[in-house]
């Protein structure tokens, strides 16, 4: 076997994924190959029911694919989970009610048996991280959404991941609460390390927070595009007034829903 390009960011090769229930089975991806390079960042973006999901699912070994392989680090999903290489941040942050937010960030490395004192170290560092110094105390309702999804993100830090698998993370939040949360998670990633693969359905925020970005389209699920965003590691709030930022929206735009041009033109011809 070619190890060289297996590599050690994340690989997916033919992925498929039939859901079958009953007699009934929907094939929600198709064929799907995608090279996410160590300390990249790549977003996969497609309308709802394209098998974002899906994907992001089967890395996070919450199912397993029906057809290909993913591989996180070399390792198969399960071995990743065990190794504790990834971390998986969802849409609702899950923080239970009747706990303080220091003892909801450290659920993870509770599960994982760490004891107190390392716990509490960690804890600290990770809430720092996200800016949610001072809110230790603090109760799940006592905060906004947007202060409850960087406790997601600060617990899923707290097991230092080498690779964050992020499902629509701001998708509940409003807008400016969402552009906000972008630009600390840039930083985030720059301070960790990470690789990132992000499911996301807006245009800006894959902009924002890509190196490349996998365009899917439904029925079957199947990756149809790869977009290079090519702003490096220089990305601060003032990329959005750089001229290649709409350039790069109106690429990932026409690629989610046809050129307009080439649309129209068909239109006359139909
Ligand atoms: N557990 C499941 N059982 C059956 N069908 C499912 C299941 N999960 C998702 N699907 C179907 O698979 C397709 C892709 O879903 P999903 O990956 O959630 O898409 P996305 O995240 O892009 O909105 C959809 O048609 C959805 O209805
Ligand atoms: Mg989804």
């Amino acid at each position: 076997m070619n190890t060289a390009d297996v590599g050690y960011g994340l690989s997916a090769r033919g992925v498929g994924m039939i859901y079958r229930r009953g007699k009934q089975s929907t094939v929600a991806l198709t064929d799907c190959t995608l090279e996410v390079p160590r300390g990249s960042w790549t977003s996969l973006i497609g309308a709802s029911g394209c098998g974002k999901s899906t994907l992001l699912r089967i890395f996070a070994d919450i199912i397993k694919p029906t057809h290909g392989e993913a591989r996180l680090h070399g390792l198969t999903p399960a071995e990743a989970r065990a190794a504790r290489t990834y971390a998986f941040v969802s849409q609702q942050s899950t923080m239970l009610p009747w706990r303080k937010m220091a003892d909801n960030v450290g659920l993870g490395l509770e599960v994982a048996g760490v004891a107190k004192p390392e716990r509490e170290r960690l804890i600290a560092e990770a809430m720092e991280l996200v800016g949610l110094t001072g809110f230790e105390k603090a109760f799940p309702s006592e905060l906004s959404g947007g202060m409850r999804q960087r406790a997601a993100i600060a617990r899923a830090l707290t097991l230092k991941p080498r690779f964050l698998l992020m499902d629509e993370p701001f998708g509940a939040l409003d807008e400016l609460t969402r552009d906000k949360l972008n630009f600390e998670l840039l930083r985030i990633l720059e301070e960790t390390g990470a690789t990132l693969l992000l499911v996301t359905h807006s245009i800006s925020e894959a902009v924002i927070l890509s190196d490349q970005v996998a365009v899917m389209t439904p029925r079957p699920g199947r990756i149809t595009k790869m977009i290079e965003i090519g702003f490096g590691r220089d990305r601060t709030v003032a990329m959005r007034d750089d001229p290649r930022f709409a350039v790069y929206e109106a690429e990932l735009r026409h690629a989610l829903h046809g050129d307009p041009a080439v649309v129209a033109a068909q239109r006359h011809i139909a």
